[in-house]
């Protein structure tokens, strides 16, 4: 394992309010940010979000509203910075599109692509989606009707500036069968593979002129054109963290990137488009890997505007709190797999796994120590004590949980739900051994030493369960250790009361 992780979002468009599709990227990568700091150390981490501010989409969003696109930005910028501060969502940098260390560092990278004779001037004629900023062949859209949105297809002719994708195509397939872990899932990997057997990639068209749109990053080798946006956006991934130096090499402290979390829909984007523009450009180390992870729906159908069925995040976190909601996102689908979004499903996490199970195991054994113990933890070392099969059980499963169970689930396989059921297990043994044991009977039996044994237990269970619910649920770890992380407990409220 590599001693540093650079995990990255993707900059998300400015034009209209995130939502909550927006923030499940963000809370993802929070937790596996706040949790590689726990293994590799705070700074050997860096997390970068953003925002993509160029393009039609903004500039139409900024016209609608009688704004600059620079001044729309600059508003809209503030609601993913509120929403994020919201979610304690801990990045190390939050990079904009439009910021001078950008836009410097895209012009060169453009510079040296021409130079190396990567990019070509051409005439274009062909079909385009104007709301998508895509351009189809026929082939793909016989219908003249867009493949990703169903609108109609405007023809398009015009001198732009190419970046040929075919060329790259074989070493870059190579790439893929050879670094199993390059695309996950697994079944996005063999997608991307299929789509390169099946096509040869047609060229890349890097430009928009001006008379069409005038939004974006001038290029640097012709006045008449700005930058196509996605390419200008994916680059914000070498732009935050490093610089080329005057031969043109780049330089990074951080650089590659291990992780570019990223939704499904902008895989190929992703999967292609960018390891193609980062070898044209001589940067030979590519991403470690992309992960794609699946859609939020409501009632299986897409969130969109115009259908008003849009879920306003900070919203959700003031009716249910950060962390319910931070949980229920990660809990309640396997990453990569699409989602079904619904206030009834958020309750059902709540009132079970959160309520019954984490808070109702916090809740029960402080009342023991303050009823037993008037609020002192017994000190003992569990280790050296020889327990029942239920006890010695529960006290493997402490040992193994963080750096076996919960790092093979967040650093190899990415699943947040079976982190999340792994720590669950344990909340789950010991109440289920709490039970088991009925410690009242103990109490009243006169056995003291078993359940001092008992009871400091369920207290290591707790403070390890705290530990590592902290990158999932950071406000929840904090109470909790509150209460109960030093040897004087301060019981208060129950976490997590019941939402009938
Ligand atoms: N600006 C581009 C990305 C450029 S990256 C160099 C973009 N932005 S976006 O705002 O439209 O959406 C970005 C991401 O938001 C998606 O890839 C995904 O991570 C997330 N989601 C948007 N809607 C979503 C759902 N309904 N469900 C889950 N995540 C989705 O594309």
């Amino acid at each position: 394992m590599s001693k540093k992780f650079y995990i990255t979002t993707p900059l998300y468009y400015v034009n209209a309010s995130p939502h909550i599709g927006h923030s499940y990227t963000n809370i993802a990568a929070d937790t596996l940010a706040r949790y590689m700091r726990k293994v590799l150390g705070q700074d050997n981490v860096w997390f970068l979000t953003g925002t993509d501010e160029h393009g039609q989409k903004i500039q139409r969003a900024a016209d609608a509203q009688k704004l600059t696109p620079q001044e729309f930005s600059d508003k809209m910028v503030l609601q993913f910075k509120e929403l994020w501060k919201e979610l304690e969502i801990s990045y190390d940098d939050f990079i904009r599109t439009t910021e001078d260390r950008h836009v410097t560092f895209v012009r060169r990278a453009l510079e040296i692509l021409k130079d190396k004779g990567e990019i070509y001037e051409d005439k274009y004629e062909g079909l385009y989606c104007t709301p998508c900023e895509n351009f189809w062949l026929e082939s793909q859209a016989p219908d003249k009707l867009c493949p990703d949105c169903r609108r109609q297809l405007e023809i398009i002719s015009e001198k732009n500036f190419f970046l040929n994708l075919e060329k790259h195509q074989a070493w870059l397939m190579e790439h893929i069968k050879n670094n199993i872990s390059f695309i996950q899932p697994q079944s996005r990997s063999n997608e991307v593979l299929r789509f390169l057997e099946l096509n040869r990639l047609s060229p890349l068209c890097i430009s928009r002129p001006k008379e069409r749109l005038s939004w974006g990053i001038p290029l640097p080798f012709s006045s008449d054109h700005v930058t196509y946006v996605w390419f200008d956006a994916l680059l914000n991934y070498t732009s935050a963290v490093g610089k080329f130096n005057d031969s043109g090499e780049y330089k990074s402290k951080w650089w590659p990137a291990d992780l570019h979390l990223i939704g499904k829909d902008i895989l190929r984007h992703h999967a292609i488009y960018w390891p193609i523009i980062l070898h044209a450009l001589g940067i030979e180390e590519l991403p470690k890997s992309i992960f794609a992870h699946g859609w939020w729906m409501i009632n299986q159908d897409k969130m969109s505007k115009s259908k008003g069925n849009v879920v306003n995040p900070i919203e959700m976190v003031h009716k249910f709190g950060v962390d319910v909601y931070r949980y229920f996102l990660l809990r309640d689908v396997p990453f990569g797999l699409d989602g079904n979004f619904s206030e009834e499903a958020i309750i059902k996490r709540f009132n079970g796994d959160l309520a019954n199970d984490l808070g109702n195991l916090v809740y029960r054994t402080l009342t023991m120590v303050e009823k037993y113990y008037a609020g002192k933890v017994p000190e003992l070392k569990i280790d050296e004590i020889r327990f029942d099969e239920s006890g010695e059980r529960i006290k493997n499963k402490i040992k193994n949980l963080h750096l076996v169970d919960v790092y093979r689930e967040l650093s190899w396989n990415r699943d947040f739900s079976s982190a999340l059921q792994k720590i669950w297990e344990l909340i789950n043994m010991a109440n289920k051994y709490v039970e088991e044991t009925k410690p009242w009977n103990l109490a009243k039996e006169n056995k003291a030493e078993e359940l001092k044994y008992f009871i400091r237990l369920l207290v290591d269970v707790i403070r390890v369960v705290a530990d590592e619910v902290e990158a999932f649920m950071p406000h929840t770890a904090k109470l909790i250790k509150e209460q109960i992380g030093t040897d004087t407990i301060k019981k208060g409220a129950p976490l997590f009361p019941r939402i009938c």
